[in-house]
């Protein structure tokens, strides 16, 4: 479990060659270190993005040789405007999508050169919240957090000692055999990032997980995810929500007409 005892299962063994990146102005577009090259380490890096363009098949130039690296156990925020590319930028991270030219790498992988287990265990090692919580509406918050860690094999007693303290850090102990509908927005929204936590995976990425949240519970899934950040992950999270972003002083990053840029 995320803990002081297992901080080191959540770190990624010493890895990562990338080109450093720097963003010596504010607002200005993120762009490869001068002089840096691709053999050059940095051993912190958990994800990089070398001029990574995406475009989709009806033509949509979504990003457009961005260059990002995110360091270990770093809390990120992703702002921009609907439409400008945050969840596509998740879904490279992931590997839901692929890049149509750069290199995506996650814990020192190339994400494009990965297929079926290994890309299925790169996946288990990132834990993904999303928008819309897909929770299975049949199932209970127990089975919808721990149906993942049944279906990669974990053991029953495996599973409930998981289970347990992952509830207790979204606060919905309580709620363990209610159903989804059944429970509030953000209670649901809870649930969506207890399965993303269970698995204790280095990696975090929340999709706008405050966009149907009200202020009191936003900043209740602000909070647990910043604990989870201060446990030793690597957190990302896309948002519109401003007055979030300035109440947590973490790095942000915008995307704007397909372009990254520090705020
Ligand atoms: N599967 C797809 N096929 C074609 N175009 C797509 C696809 N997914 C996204 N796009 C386009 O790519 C651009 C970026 O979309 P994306 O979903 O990444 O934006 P976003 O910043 O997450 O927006 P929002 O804040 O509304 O969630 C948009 O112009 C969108 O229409
Ligand atoms: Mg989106």
């Amino acid at each position: 479990m995320y803990g002081i005892s297992t901080v080191k299962d959540l770190s990624f063994p010493n890895n990562s060659a990338m080109p450093l990146l720097t963003t010596q102005e504010t607002n200005k577009e993120i762009i490869p270190r001068e002089g840096s090259t691709t053999d050059q380490q940095s051993s912190s890096a958990i994800l990089q993005l070398r001029s990574v363009t995406k475009t989709y098949t009806n033509g949509c130039h979504a990003l457009v040789d961005v260059n990002l690296e995110v360091k270990q156990k770093e809390f990120l925020f992703i702002t921009g405007p609907s439409g400008s590319g945050k969840s596509t930028l998740l879904k490279l991270f992931y590997g839901e999508e692929l890049a149509t030219q750069g290199e995506v790498i996650v814990d020192d992988c190339n994400i494009a050169a990965l297929r079926g287990d290994r890309l299925s265990l790169l996946r288990r090692r990132i834990g993904i919240v999303f928008q819309d919580y897909k929770l299975i509406p049949q199932r209970t918050v127990a089975e919808n957090v721990t149906f993942v860690l049944q279906a990669q094999g974990y053991t029953k007693k495996e599973i409930q000692r998981r289970l347990e303290p992952t509830l207790k850090l979204v606060g919905l102990l309580s709620k363990a055999n209610s159903f989804p509908d059944q429970l509030s927005g953000g209670e649901q929204q809870r649930v969506s990032i207890a399965r993303a936590i269970v698995g204790t995976p280095p990696l975090l990425l929340a999709d706008e997980p405050t966009g149907n949240l009200d202020p009191d519970n936003s900043w209740q899934v602000m909070q647990i995810l910043q604990k989870l950040n201060t446990f030793g992950a690597t957190v990302i999270v896309t948002t519109h929500d401003e007055q979030l972003v300035r109440r947590c002083n973490h790095p942000v990053v915008q995307v704007r007409n397909g372009k990254l840029y520090y705020k």
